[in-house]
């Protein structure tokens, strides 16, 4: 069993905070109705920065922590929905400004699953002895595809990034990844295309998501994504400890994705956990997509909430619609 130990975290989180109360200058709306269902008060927002930038401070600070200089990065996995080039990759332009040229790197894209794919692609190289220490940024501007007229859905987004440096361990690491594309109409955002000197305008999967859906924004059934996760969180989990001998009650924290405070709390339930067993920190920071999780991570490391000689859950869910989850020892 081939294990993996996060060095250490790093996170950047936008000076912009916007508050529910402030989310009444787009749409109708009021704090106790957006507290109340989802347990978000405030989010951040970047105020002009890119992706790539708030990606590489988060990568710096983790790469501080960890007292590892750039050129012993073996490769960089960005996670990302909202990069800032369709080409080159986040990862690309993050290695060139954090100093880590010449190693493997790229973008992956899993929605809110995305950093527990990136990790676990990661343990499979460090497993192989292939590669020594893998930086994994997850960096997220949400506030670029979020449609500030749909209330239903605004409400829940925000802008962030963290990063975590990781090698390999000998201790116990176990995860399951999956994704079931009939369900990508319930969250999806269209691609802005431009005019073609040849073809006619871009043809999307057009009985899956909406020919009159905004191209660039996010699109959301709220209730079909909401039974999606509160089913996907368990069962994520329940997958990835299948087969390992050990059940839901040896985790002794799990650090869910921030979607919604309702989600993880019915998945608790459903789980038959109780929520001290969450870290949660939606409150602050919306739903961050892919960097979600690893800034609670980070936030959780700092504290002291995660720590050595623990059994650690991750658990990601979103657009795809994708899942996964890893349990390992810390
Ligand atoms: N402020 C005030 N009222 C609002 C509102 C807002 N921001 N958004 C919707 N409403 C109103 C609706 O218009 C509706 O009013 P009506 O009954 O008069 O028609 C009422 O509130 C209920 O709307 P509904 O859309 O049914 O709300 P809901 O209880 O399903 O909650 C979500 C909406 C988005 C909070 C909920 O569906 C959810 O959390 N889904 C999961 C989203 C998620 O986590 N996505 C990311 C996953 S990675």
């Amino acid at each position: 069993m081939s294990g993996i130990k996060i060095l250490a975290t790093g996170s950047c989180k936008p000076a912009l905070t916007i508050t529910n109360d402030d989310l009444k200058k787009c749409i109708d709306t009021n704090d106790e109705w957006i507290h109340s269902r989802t347990g978000i008060s405030t989010r951040r927002m970047t105020n002009g920065e890119p992706t790539w930038y708030i990606g590489a401070a988060a990568a710096k600070q983790a790469l501080e922590r960890a007292k590892l200089s750039p050129e012993k990065i073996d490769m960089i996995i960005c996670t990302t929905i909202t990069g800032d080039y369709f080409t080159p990759s986040c990862a690309a332009v993050i290695g060139r400004e954090i100093g880590a040229v010449g190693c493997p790197a790229f973008d992956i894209s899993a929605a809110c699953s995305g950093f527990v794919y990136a990790l676990d692609i990661a343990q499979k190289y460090l497993a192989s002895g292939a590669m020594k220490n893998v930086l994994v940024v997850s960096a997220e501007r949400l506030s670029t595809i979020t449609n500030f007229t749909d209330r239903s859905s605004c409400i829940l987004f925000g802008d962030g990034a963290a990063a975590a440096v990781v090698t390999s361990s000998d201790k116990f690491y176990s995860s399951y990844m999956g994704c079931d594309g009939t369900g990508m109409k319930y969250l999806y955002a269209k691609a802005d295309h431009r005019d073609h000197p040849f073809t006619d305008s871009p043809v999307y999967y057009d009985d899956q998501t909406s020919p009159d859906a905004p191209v660039g924004v996010l699109v959301q059934d709220g209730k079909e994504v909401y039974k999606f996760a509160t089913k996907a969180l368990p069962h994520a989990l329940m997958s990835a400890l299948e087969g390992t001998g050990r059940t839901v009650d040896d985790i002794d924290i799990i650090v869910p994705h921030q979607a919604n405070i309702r989600i993880i709390e019915t998945a608790a339930k459903n789980l038959g956990l109780p929520m001290e067993k969450f870290f949660v920190n939606i409150e602050h920071s919306g739903n961050t997509s892919s960097a979600s999780i690893p800034i609670a991570l980070d936030e959780a490391m700092i504290s002291g909430a995660v720590h050595e000689g623990q059994t650690l859950g991750l658990c990601g869910f979103g657009a795809g619609l994708t899942q996964a989850a890893i349990i390992m020892d810390t």
